[in-house]
């Protein structure tokens, strides 16, 4: 037999239908927000995500499937999603005219070697938002409040939003030196991994999953220490209009993130202090990095699939339609005829109907009535459609009525 892929799961069922609630209600929120959808290819070129999410992050280093194609290019499949529009901001020249921020969203599947777990897999959905175009600190408010209010609607209404800054270039720059003069004399103390990281990427030593639990790592210096008096400026305005909007947010100078195109405000929402239901912050630098001119960009991901995991554990109740409208059953070859076309009259007229499709014995067809658990039934009866009639019974109150063939939409109209 041949099985699905670790880290992979199908999506079908009830599931499939949580989902398609979920889907609605973050892109009604995404438009109201004025964001526009779009959806960026499964594969790119490695260099987009090496370079823009950092040669020396873990994603790259360990979680990145990397393949050559037939044609021996290097290609990626997306390990998330703000390399790839920022790809399609830089091609398609967007800079070009910007009036207005240029304001997008996405719902993506997003592929990474992680060591499957309850709430994390290889294969995986984020939900994401990204701005380009403007460094006012109202962007960075907007996409926090965005991010908040889409666990809100979701039903998850305790969530938190942990938010730290790593300031601009300047106040990363001292930050990064006292993170080498913090670590240098213990270094021998730390991973392998951490050793190299002490030189290209003292940032990273942070979020190493190894060293995770070390007092070193737990007493090293914080980012809001280091920022210049402008980006701690701009972080106090951040928080006061985050309490403008009544938004649940607890400073953690721990948060760093684990990618490497971060400046200013770095944040995560979390619940019950569990691991992080979605992150985002501000990547002034990364349309440059990846070949277009300086644009501020700030954005936002939520790990989709946990989010579900979350408003199952935590009660929510999700609304999912276990029932059909209308089940039509018949015996005769021409009552089979009028199940054909009636049929496809209901659901063209927006119901949702069924009827028997296995020329089943019609005893086999109410066993079907019952789980599909359908709102109404329609034994067809050749007599009875000589007069252009159908009975049609409410299957709750078992409560009949005879309704002439063509008045049957009105009547479902009228009663549902
Ligand atoms: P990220 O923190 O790597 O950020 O991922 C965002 C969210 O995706 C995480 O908080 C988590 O909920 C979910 N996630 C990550 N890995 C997995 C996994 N293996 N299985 C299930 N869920 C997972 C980014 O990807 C950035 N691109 C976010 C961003 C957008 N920053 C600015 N704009």
């Amino acid at each position: 037999m041949i099985t699905k892929q670790k880290g992979t799961y199908d999506i079908y069922g009830d599931l499939a239908k949580k989902r398609a609630y979920v889907d609605e209600i973050l892109a009604t929120l995404c438009e109201k927000y004025n964001y526009g959808y779009i959806e960026t290819p499964v594969f790119e070129a490695s260099e987009l995500f090496h370079r823009g999410v950092g040669e020396t992050t873990d994603m790259v280093q360990k979680e990145t499937y990397d393949f050559k194609d037939r044609g021996d290019r290097d290609i990626t499949l997306r390990p998330e999603g703000t390399a790839g529009v920022v790809r399609w901001f830089v091609e398609n020249k967007l800079y070009g005219n910007m009036t207005d921020p240029i304001k997008v969203f996405y719902n993506m599947k997003m592929y990474r070697y992680e060591r499957p777990q309850s709430g994390r897999n290889r294969e995986f959905t984020q939900w994401g938002f990204e701005c380009f175009g403007s460094d006012d600190v109202m962007s960075d408010a907007e996409v926090i409040s965005l991010a908040y209010n889409a666990y809100r609607l979701l039903g998850l209404d305790d969530v938190t939003i942990k938010l730290n800054s790593l300031g601009d270039t300047e106040s990363r720059n001292n930050y990064r030196e006292a993170l080498i003069n913090y670590f240098r004399p213990h270094i021998d103390e730390l991973c392998e991994d951490c050793k190299e990281r002490l030189e290209k990427n003292p940032l990273r030593i942070l979020d190493c999953k190894v060293d995770a639990e070390s007092e070193i790592i737990k007493n090293a210096p914080k980012t809001l220490d280091y920022l210049n008096e402008e980006s701690k400026n701009r972080f106090e305005k951040l928080k006061d209009m985050l309490d403008l909007m009544e938004i649940n947010y607890e400073v953690d100078t721990k948060l760093v993130r684990g990618l490497d195109y971060y400046n200013h405000v770095v944040f995560e929402v979390v619940l019950n202090d569990s691991y992080a239901l979605g992150g985002g912050g501000r990547y002034n630098g990364l349309v440059e990095t990846l070949g277009g001119p300086s644009v501020p960009g700030v954005g936002f991901a939520m790990g989709y699939d946990r989010t579900i995991l979350a408003m199952e554990e935590n009660g929510v109740n999700i609304p999912i339609n276990d029932s059909i409208d209308v089940y039509i059953l018949y015996v005769s070859e021409s009552e089979k005829e009028t199940a054909c076309y009636l049929t496809q009259d209901l659901r063209l007229n927006g119901f949702i109907a069924e009827t028997d499709s296995m020329a089943r014995s019609l005893k086999a067809q109410f066993k079907s009535v019952d789980r599909f658990n359908a709102k109404y039934l329609i034994v067809l009866n050749d007599s009875e459609l000589e007069s252009n009639k159908v009975t049609i019974k409410d299957n709750k109150t078992k409560q009949e009525e005879s309704v002439n063939i063509n008045d049957l939409l009105d009547y479902l109209d009228m009663h549902m």
